[in-house]
């Protein structure tokens, strides 16, 4: 079997450790992996199947003799290193939005548009976190019944802002715990105990940009470029996995029991829908798995055609290094 020369950027962050984790859990075979993160790291070193491998400073040298780069580190450095993996012929695979919605960069999520990583110029982008957990289930539903209308408000949890972000929950939930005062440092408003809405900026047409990349995302994923999509991102007190309230509707009447069947099957979808336990999907459930939960489901008794559905998937997997890993995986036929 072939093996691989990995770069992974941001090798120290919230996605960039779940990226490791993943290649050493799914037996990804490296021949050579290298760690990269700011001047702040240089000097550390990071686990990788069972040994120490240091952590060397992004330069645009840094590409050569690569196969495949893992970027993130955020869209600044996409944009800044983009040119550097073209040169030496290594392949960008992008956890950040730099450029998910350029016309030659296939947005892929593999159950979806596996198809589109053929047209790949050197870079893939991986979508946006929560379009990922939104259209793993809905896509079955949609190539069966049609979606004509997607409505989603996210619960999204304090790590799908980075590492930093989930210590300051964890600071903030201690502080408050012992009466000392309450930091703030990451998050515009304190999260621990709280919720708000998604700490982007807010657009011309009042969405935040999180709202927006879900729209304009799952539109270009699914290659449905007017699909109607009403997005409500917030910020929840909860340190991993993103959940989310859909509903949706459909051309064709599709049944609570019909959407389960489907679902039951579909690839990167668990059903977790137990009305006699009240047992549902839950963050802490998808927490280090790949696969998204769904349950809740309903009939929308508010619409004739209406679907009512509540996910909850691990952003930092599936939303990211999963998804990314996963690509690759396409990428050198090991899927
Ligand atoms: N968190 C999520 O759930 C999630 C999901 C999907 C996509 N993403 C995307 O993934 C990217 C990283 O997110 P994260 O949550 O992992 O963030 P994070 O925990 O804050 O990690 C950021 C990483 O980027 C590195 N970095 C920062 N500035 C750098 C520079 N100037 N040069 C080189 N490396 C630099 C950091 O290295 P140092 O340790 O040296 O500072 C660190 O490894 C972002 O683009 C984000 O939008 C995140």
């Amino acid at each position: 079997m072939n093996s691989y020369r990995i770069a992974v950027v941001g090798a120290t962050g919230a996605v960039g450790q779940e990226i490791l984790r993943t290649l050493e859990r799914r037996n990804f075979p490296v021949s050579l992996l290298k760690p990269l993160a700011s001047s702040r790291s240089v000097g550390k070193s990071v686990e990788f199947n069972g040994a120490k491998v240091q952590i060397e400073e992004l330069r645009a040298s840094a590409f050569e003799g690569i196969d495949f780069a893992l970027f993130s580190a955020g869209a600044t450095r996409s944009r800044e290193y983009a040119e550097a993996c073209k040169k030496a012929g290594a392949v960008m695979i992008d956890n950040s939005s730099a450029f998910r919605m350029k016309d030659d960069v296939p947005l892929v999520v593999p159950e979806i548009n596996p198809g589109d990583l053929k047209k790949h110029h050197g870079i893939i982008s991986v979508p946006n976190c929560s379009a990922i957990i939104l259209g793993v289930p809905l896509w079955p539903l949609h190539q069966a019944a049609g979606i004509e209308r997607i409505i989603v408000s996210t619960y999204q949890s304090a790590s799908g802002a980075g590492a930093q972000a989930m210590a300051e929950l964890e600071s903030q939930a201690r502080a408050h715990a012992t009466g000392q005062p309450i930091k703030r440092e990451i998050f515009p408003h304190q999260i621990a105990f709280n919720v708000f809405s998604h700490n982007t900026a807010i657009a011309e047409n009042g969405y935040n940009e999180e709202e927006n990349k879900v729209i304009e995302e799952t539109r270009k994923i699914f290659h449905e470029p007017n699909l109607p999509i009403v997005a409500t991102c917030i910020r929840v007190p909860v340190l991993r996995a993103h959940s989310e309230s859909i509903v949706i509707e459909t051309k064709r009447d599709l049944s609570p029991e019909e959407a389960r069947e489907i679902l039951s099957k579909a690839p990167g979808v668990k059903v977790v829908d137990s009305r006699e336990k009240n047992h549902f999907p839950m963050p802490l459930e998808a927490s280090g798995q790949h696969d998204v939960l769904v349950g809740r489901i309903r009939r929308d008794l508010s619409h004739p055609r209406g679907l009512a559905l509540f996910v909850s998937g691990d952003q930092l997997l599936k939303g990211a290094a999963w998804n990314a890993v996963q690509i690759m995986e396409y990428l050198v036929g090991k899927s």
